[in-house]
């Protein structure tokens, strides 16, 4: 984008401004935020007018309840211009996640410019992202371009040792990463729910995996449960493993701090009650305190980091999910593949 001659120009920008929304107001504004660069930048060149456009959440046609209103109003709030017009959300139009010529012709017309700085949406092949991206030419925004050069830096030469940390519950969607990443790791850490499905992952075989010796055993899936600690092997039956239990937090805190190298997705149990906390806490706080490059990706895990007031000790905070796990993945993303300097 820096490249691109924008005096005069009308731009068309796609940005992820798919952000959680509560009772109607931006709940985070990361995204927000991270997308001002690339906007502030075409309009410090010169640009004449830049139309912004994004998804918000699932909707399967217009809903009210995902319109813009609230993100337009927080961009405008960060970025007082009359030059910025926020359009209605992209998946208002069924022809966008169909990746419909049409649709990406709308976006088009009476644009000079394209500029993809949609990270957390490049794995989608959709009209915003992908279809329009052949009808004008096509730029890659700074947050994009920051976004594969950080999370590209991990799938080149690390420094060793080199700590993967995996957890949350979603097991399908981070195997591709265990496996393609997994396998150049010096560890593999892995907490969460993940932990007690790996076993019959035969996929992971040669992984140098440091599983929980320990957990926080809950007598029900309740915040105020009955709980326990056990070794990994010993949950009660009809009990759930919660949290990864002190010796695992002692253990993952000393590989996190001894690495040069970490790339951390996931928490390593339900952080969002108090009582189990602890491990997901432990893993953030060494993460942040690691002499090493660290990135932290995928909407929990950035959460703890920021709910901590760690987010300036990380290295990079990734604000792509399923983006930055199929990048590590090894998959190419439709988004990125569409630019033709990317
Ligand atoms: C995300 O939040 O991961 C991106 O904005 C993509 O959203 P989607 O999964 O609804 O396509």
């Amino acid at each position: 984008m820096r490249e691109a001659d924008v005096v005069g120009k009308r731009v068309l920008v796609r940005a992820d401004l798919n952000v959680p929304l509560e009772d109607g107001c931006v709940a985070d504004d990361t995204r927000i935020r991270a997308s001002i660069p690339t906007l502030r930048h075409l309009l410090d060149r010169g640009a004449s007018r830049v139309a912004v456009c994004s998804h918000l959440g699932r909707p399967k046609g217009p809903d009210p309840a995902f319109a813009m209103t609230p993100v337009t109003e927080r961009l405008r709030e960060l970025l007082p211009d009359d030059r910025v017009h926020v359009l209605e959300n992209t998946r208002f139009d069924s022809g966008e996640t169909a990746n419909d010529a049409a649709t990406a012709a709308r976006l088009a017309d009476g644009m000079d410019i394209y500029v993809n700085d949609a990270f957390g949406s490049a794995h989608r092949a959709h009209a915003s992202t992908e279809g329009v991206a052949r009808l004008l030419p096509a730029y890659a925004g700074l947050l994009l371009e920051q976004e594969l050069e950080m999370l590209g830096r991990l799938l080149g030469d690390v420094e060793r040792p080199f700590v993967l940390v995996a957890g949350g519950a979603k097991v399908e969607d981070k195997l591709g990463v265990l496996v393609n990443l997994g396998g150049r790791a010096d560890h593999v850490l892995v907490g969460g729910k993940m932990a007690a499905e790996l076993a019959s992952q035969s996929r992971l075989e040669g992984l140098k995996l440091a599983l929980p010796v320990d957990v926080v055993a809950a007598s029900s899936f309740d915040a105020d449960a009955e709980s326990m600690i056990v070794p990994a092997d010993e949950v009660p039956d009809g009990w759930l493993g919660l949290d990864v239990g002190p010796d695992a937090r002692a253990r993952f805190a000393e590989l996190i701090l001894g690495a040069r190298t970490v790339f951390w997705n996931g928490p390593m149990g339900v952080f969002e009650w108090p009582r189990f906390a602890a491990g997901t806490k432990a893993v953030a706080q060494a993460v942040a305190a690691a002499d090493a490059f660290t990135v932290v990706g995928g909407g929990d895990s950035v959460r703890a980091v920021q709910e901590l007031g760690l987010a300036d000790r990380v290295t990079w905070i990734s604000t792509g999910g399923g983006a930055s796990l199929e990048l590590l993945e090894g998959k190419e993303l439709p988004g990125v593949a569409a630019i033709p300097s990317a």
